[in-house]
């Protein structure tokens, strides 16, 4: 199965995805750290961000590697920028105030999207982003749309940041968040949506479990739905998504 999350900065994608991933013994790949890894290649390089240009020839021409994590702090993975460790130099807040634009890019974005597909089409992996359900990977057998409330995803990102030890206010957290949302939705290749088949999960005022039970609920609910699916698809016939649980 390919399970495919996606939804606003800060929403729990990460955290669902990463317990997700362990339960089901699944390869867990959050795209978001391509595109962070770009933007820092770009500022380490003095690129503008509006440079579209030179951003996705910088896209095409560095390797990022995402393997599973080799050191024991925390990290959920280990990420490559031409072979260097920046798994946590790209959770930076300067990291964060440029990927979005960055990201607008269709040059960009081609150039990523297509190492994500090739990764989530040999299945078994929970993969998320911005864009997984609508474009990367649009056969995904579920998909998830998170979202949260601006105030809840700003604590949220604030408690990270302080933890990485930056010094930073939640005001300006939250600027940063709502940009970053304004941004990802209104790009115009690629934009933050949920796919009409998507289920939406709002996690304002969710723990971590009860998201988790909810997303394996719907995997079992997939499982046995996939035979039945099949020989719909073998008739040529298509379904369609229902309500915020849609079915
Ligand atoms: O999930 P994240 O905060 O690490 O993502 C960082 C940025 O990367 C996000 O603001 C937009 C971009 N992104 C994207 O455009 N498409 C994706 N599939 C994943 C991330």
């Amino acid at each position: 199965m390919i399970i495919a999350i996606d939804g606003t900065s800060a929403s729990g994608k990460t955290t669902l995805a990463r317990r997700l991933a362990a339960r089901l013994g699944y390869l867990y790949f959050d795209t978001g750290v391509m595109y962070r890894a770009l933007t820092l290649a770009a500022l380490r390089q003095g690129l503008s961000m509006s440079d579209e240009a030179a951003l996705a020839s910088l896209a095409a021409g560095i390797t990022i590697d995402v393997t599973s994590p080799t050191a024991s702090d925390g990290r959920p993975c280990t990420v490559l920028l031409n072979g260097e460790d920046v798994t946590w130099t790209i959770r930076s807040p300067e990291v964060d105030d440029s990927v979005s634009q960055a990201s607008i890019y269709a040059g960009v974005r081609s150039a990523l999207t297509l190492q994500q597909r090739r990764i989530g089409l040999r299945g078994r992996v929970v993969m998320v982003g911005r864009d997984i359900g609508t474009v990367v990977l649009p056969e995904a057998e579920l998909k998830i749309f998170m979202t949260a409330s601006l105030e809840e995803r700003a604590r949220r990102r604030l408690a990270e940041l302080t933890l990485l030890g930056e010094n930073v206010g939640l005001a300006e957290v939250e600027r940063s968040l709502a940009e970053r949302d304004r941004l990802d939705s209104q790009r115009t290749v690629a934009p933050l949506r949920a796919a009409p088949d998507a289920v939406v999960i709002d996690t304002s005022h969710l723990s971590a479990e009860p998201v988790l039970d909810l997303a394996l609920d719907l995997v079992a609910k997939r499982e046995r739905a996939a035979p039945a699916q099949n020989a719909r698809d073998a008739a040529g016939r298509g379904e369609r998504g229902g309500v915020e649980e849609r079915e």
